[in-house]
């Protein structure tokens, strides 16, 4: 088959989160089974350049209808680790992409829709007729609306789309003027607003709406979550729309990219290791004390991150830093906060801690520190209000760092309590879950980690193994990606 991926970002070149991870692991894995891809992405003048190879000139000229006039755009193309990618460029200065970030602007919905529309236009001028246009998340929402309002009529008609929600909490909501940039509001087209309407605010047109409604499939990234937001509170006003379509709609559990989380190969730390060879990890960890200047030697390192937001349980995150410096164990938090009020909280713990020589707050996006981080820690957390997948506690496991996490989404499907998981037998046993969102609940789990680090290090060091041992690599995801691919594609 030939696929082609939309997305706002692709790790490493552009990442802001697990979105990125998962954009190049399944494309890879893709590829790996013999289909063609392809992957379309926004060219921000923030991206990581030094991950490209060979970038130049694809397109020139490619002309983009935008309310009834037309924006100019360059697309570049190159290759980021081996899969080759287009970079849509708007001709006219700082226009859209050149914001120096990813997201956060107040027009994030017409840089997307913007986004959307002129990989619709590219595709339709170079000829490219895939088999597959995958869309991830509401920035790509709009794709299957214009593919099958406007485009169906100049030339892409046997396109089928299936689109991935990565979080239900950004939906792209705002006004109906985009309607006019994209040219959606043609009479010719008969288009229904109501398919794109907010199910709460009739004045306001939802993109992730629009892609659920459209879309040929609709997945999210775990069986869980999948019924989390259909049945459950975590379709944020979705799971209505969701119930509507619950006939092509499932959750397919992201996987992580075991060429690039692997510390048998991973360039990025400094001794590497695999699970005939463990004690190795612990050079690691050395090496990860010693850069963030930690002191004791004889401490447990409780590492945590990712984004510093609601979604992630942020009050958890925090205690548990204190928790952990109370009973004798080191902290390491490596976080990115986007919201004002998270980002001040967690720099003045960052200055009131400093002098602290059993733990580190590192705030800001560093992927080679996360690498470090992943192979010195001896656990990390993932105390999640909500979480669609989660890759940390993967990464983790695949690093012998054993996940202590909350039992929501994703996580609920990749990590099995050592002492509570009646449903696994003891051997695919690999880290701790609590459920209640209160300091006691991820106090009890810590405490429990904590303890068989001190006193069981031959059980501690089982569990750890268990962990490295279970397989979350994209082979079964991709399986099921090129089934339902196939699927609609037969439709
Ligand atoms: P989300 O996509 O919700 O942010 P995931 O757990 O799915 O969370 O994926 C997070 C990805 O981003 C992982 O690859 C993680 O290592 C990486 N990451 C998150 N925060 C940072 C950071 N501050 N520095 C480096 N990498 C980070
Ligand atoms: C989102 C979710 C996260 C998921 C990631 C990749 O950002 O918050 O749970 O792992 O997307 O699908």
């Amino acid at each position: 088959m030939y696929i082609v991926q939309i997305a706002s970002e692709c790790a490493p070149v552009i990442k802001a989160g697990g979105l990125g991870d998962v954009v190049y692991g399944l494309s890879r894995e893709l590829e790996i089974r013999g289909h063609s891809v392809e992957i379309i992405l926004p060219k921000y003048d923030c991206m990581r350049y030094d991950h490209i190879w060979g970038l130049h000139e694809a397109y020139r000229d490619l002309s983009v209808p935008w309310y009834g006039a037309a924006i100019l755009c360059d697309v570049y193309c190159g290759w980021v680790h081996g899969r080759l990618c287009f970079f849509i460029e708007p001709r006219s200065g700082d226009q859209f992409f050149n914001r120096g970030c990813y997201y956060g602007c107040d027009d994030d919905n017409m840089r997307f829709a913007f986004f959307s529309k002129a990989a619709l236009e590219f595709l339709l001028r170079t000829n490219k007729r895939p088999d597959i246009i995958h869309c991830h998340d509401w920035q790509t929402g709009l794709i299957p609306v214009m593919l099958f309002e406007i485009y169906k009529y100049h030339g892409l008609e046997y396109q089928r789309v299936c689109y991935t929600i990565h979080n239900f909490k950004h939906q792209g909501i705002g006004g109906v003027d985009v309607l006019w940039a994209t040219g959606l509001n043609n009479e010719a087209y008969y288009f229904d607003y109501s398919r794109l309407r907010d199910n709460f605010n009739p004045f306001a047109l939802n993109f992730m709406k629009g892609g659920i409604v459209y879309s040929n499939f609709v997945t999210t990234v775990s069986p869980h979550h999948a019924w989390e937001a259909h049945l459950g509170d975590c379709g944020y006003g979705l799971g209505h729309t969701l119930h509507e379509h619950q006939h092509k709609f499932t959750g397919v559990l992201n996987g992580i990219d075991y060429n690039v989380w692997n510390p048998e190969i991973d360039d990025y730390i400094p001794f590497n290791y695999s699970p005939d060879d463990f004690q190795t990890k612990i050079k690691n960890k050395k090496a990860l004390r010693e850069k963030l200047w930690l002191r004791h030697v004889n401490q447990p390192v409780i590492a945590y991150i990712g984004r510093l937001d609601q979604q992630k349980g942020v009050h958890l995150v925090h205690h548990a830093i204190y928790y952990a410096l109370q009973r004798e164990a080191q902290f390491v938090l490596l976080g990115s906060a986007t919201e004002r009020g998270i980002n001040d909280w967690f720099w003045h713990e960052k200055h009131y801690l400093d002098h602290n020589p059993d733990c580190h707050l590192e705030i800001g996006f560093n992927e080679e520190l996360s690498h470090l981080i992943y192979a010195g820690a001896d656990m990390i957390i993932v105390p999640s209000n909500y979480e669609p997948c989660g890759l940390t506690q993967m990464i983790g496991m695949r690093y012998g760092t054993v996940p202590i996490v909350r039992g929501v989404g994703g996580l609920v499907s990749t990590v099995f309590d050592r002492d509570y998981d009646n449903h696994q037998p003891e051997e695919k046993r690999n880290g701790y879950v609590f459920y209640q969102t209160d300091n006691q609940a991820l106090e009890s789990a810590m405490d429990r980690a904590i303890g068989l680090w001190h006193y069981y290090p031959k059980e501690f060091r089982q569990l750890a193994l268990q962990g490295m041992e279970s397989d979350y690599s994209w082979n079964y995801p991709g399986k099921d990606y090129v089934g339902i691919y196939e699927h609609i594609r037969h439709r």
